[in-house]
């Protein structure tokens, strides 16, 4: 082995430590940031060591794609709002899924460049697998981004007959893996790959098209799953053993954290990897929700704040789209500082990402031990004088509880009802994100307070220090 080799190799072994590090970095709010550091120096050790090591020749080329690449990549990321992230990065696991699909395709124009002659069966598996991994992760990942921007309606399409539909696509495709490894070497086999690419892709539509609203967060951290497989696939078929390591532990902290999100939604995990297998997709027979709202004012909140002694704060979705939480923080500090037990509850799909409510109170330095999960509140509520919700709706929607024939069925949620009063900010009467009507502000304890969550926020922190 070259020296250079041998550096490539050690450089790689720092790398995959590093990676691990780097998740159980993110695994805690506090350590985040060191876990992305620890993520972002592997990388570049990564990419340093490919470039010298792995490769010889060809600079100039690679200059052309990498420069262009981390320009567009640094800008994104810049520019990219906080509620626009589920999007981000939806479109990058699609950028691993076409990778791995042109990886496939051109290690098999070029065989027995990567392997000896003995193992070429093995590599053609390999190839058929990872073409077929990538070519569900790239069009699965660009409907969740479509869907996510809400370009395309966020409903399920419930095919009749989808599953078989699924069985069938995965059918066809595996005896077309049979023609392939058995095909004459190249071109003989490119026909049947390059008909499973396309089955593939259409089964990513399908798959992600037959998953409803409320379950996307599920999706997303599915297809981050199936992005790090797509990359596992890639660095068998280009015998890179950093990638086959990065791969699988994206692949597989994806998994983790898919199986967490559908235990928190109440959803089983192989409905959802199976494209809502054995859900209803959500119904059309859900109760039409009627009655009369109660209105409130800024002056009613802050009063109802002052004679409260315990206050609980549900963010939502509209919180980061009104970015309320600096504001927040001070009535916070404002009625801590008054002697009043504060605390957030955080319902794990709060938002539109994994952790956003809690990133973005980490943000405005809302101390951690105030901020508390879902289930280690829910059993307070009773007891608690005052609920303000803040931009929030399908996470304390009764309707999952109470109502069998709502698409959020079974999700479970903020039992804010429960308090003694409960005030909902938002600025009208629209749907959440799951495009459900919401039974809590028809309730006799609800009061709404109509408005830009910011703007109210930043009123009711006038009065308070009025
Ligand atoms: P949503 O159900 O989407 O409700 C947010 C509410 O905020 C809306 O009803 C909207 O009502 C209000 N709003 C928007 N802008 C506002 C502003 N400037 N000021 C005040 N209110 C504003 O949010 P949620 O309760 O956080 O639930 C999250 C939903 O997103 C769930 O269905 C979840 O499944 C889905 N989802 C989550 C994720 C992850 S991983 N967290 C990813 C994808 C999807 P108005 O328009 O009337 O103001």
């Amino acid at each position: 082995m070259s020296l250079g080799r041998s550096m490539a190799t050690v450089a790689y072994l720092i790398a995959a430590v590093l990676f691990i590090f780097s998740l159980g970095g993110l695994s805690h709010q506090e350590s985040a940031r060191r876990g992305n550091v620890f993520g972002m120096i592997g990388m570049f050790l990564a990419i340093v060591a490919t470039v010298f090591g792995y490769v010889s020749g060809g600079y100039p080329t690679m200059l052309l794609a990498i420069v262009p690449a981390m320009v567009i990549g640094a800008v994104l990321a810049a520019r990219v709002p906080m509620t626009g992230m589920p999007e981000l990065v939806a479109m990058l696991h699609s950028f691993v899924g076409i990778a791995a699909v042109l990886v496939g395709i051109s290690s098999y124009i070029t065989p027995g460049i990567h392997v000896d002659p003995d193992q070429q069966l093995v590599h053609l598996i390999e190839i058929f697998v990872g073409v077929f991994i990538g070519a569900v992760t790239f069009t699965g990942s660009i409907l969740a981004f479509l869907k996510l921007r809400g370009s395309v309606s966020g409903k399920p399409l419930t095919l009749p007959g989808r599953h078989l539909l699924n069985l069938a696509a995965i059918i066809v495709c595996v005896l077309l893996g049979i023609w392939f490894c058995t095909a004459d070497h190249y071109p003989g086999g490119m026909l049947p790959l390059l008909i499973m690419t396309l089955i593939a892709c259409l089964l990513g539509v399908h798959m992600v098209a037959a998953i409803g609203g409320a379950d996307m967060p599920v999706v997303v951290s599915m297809l981050n799953s199936y992005s790090g497989w797509a990359a596992a696939a890639a660095g068998f078929m280009l015998q890179n053993h950093l990638l086959i390591v990065t791969g699988a532990l994206v692949g597989s902290s994806g998994a983790i954290l898919s199986y967490i999100m559908c235990a928190a939604m109440n959803r089983s995990f192989i409905s959802v990897i199976l494209g809502g297998f054995g859900t209803g997709g959500g119904s059309s027979a859900s109760a039409a929700v009627e009655g009369t709202v109660t209105e409130f004012s800024v002056a009613d909140t802050v009063d109802l704040l002052r004679e409260s002694n315990s206050v609980v704060i549900v963010p939502g979705y509209g919180m980061a789209v009104a970015q309320a939480q600096h504001s927040l923080a001070d009535v916070v500090s404002l009625l801590r500082a008054e002697g009043k037990q504060v605390r957030f509850a955080i319902h794990p799909v709060a938002g539109r990402l994994p952790g956003h409510m809690n990133v973005l109170l980490a943000e405005a330095n809302v101390p951690y031990d105030i901020v508390l999960e879902m289930d280690e509140i829910n059993d307070d509520l009773p007891d608690t004088d005052a609920i303000l919700v803040i931009g929030a709706n399908d996470i304390v929607n009764p309707a999952a509880l109470e109502d069998p024939g709502s698409p959020i069925a079974g999700m479970p949620v903020i039992e804010v009802w429960r308090a003694g009063t409960v005030v909902v900010m938002k600025r009208g009467m629209a749907t959440g994100y799951a495009g459900v009507d919401n039974p809590l502000f028809y309730k006799d304890n609800t009061r709404m307070l109509f408005g830009d969550a910011k703007t109210n926020v930043d009123a009711i922190r006038q009065g308070l220090q009025g």
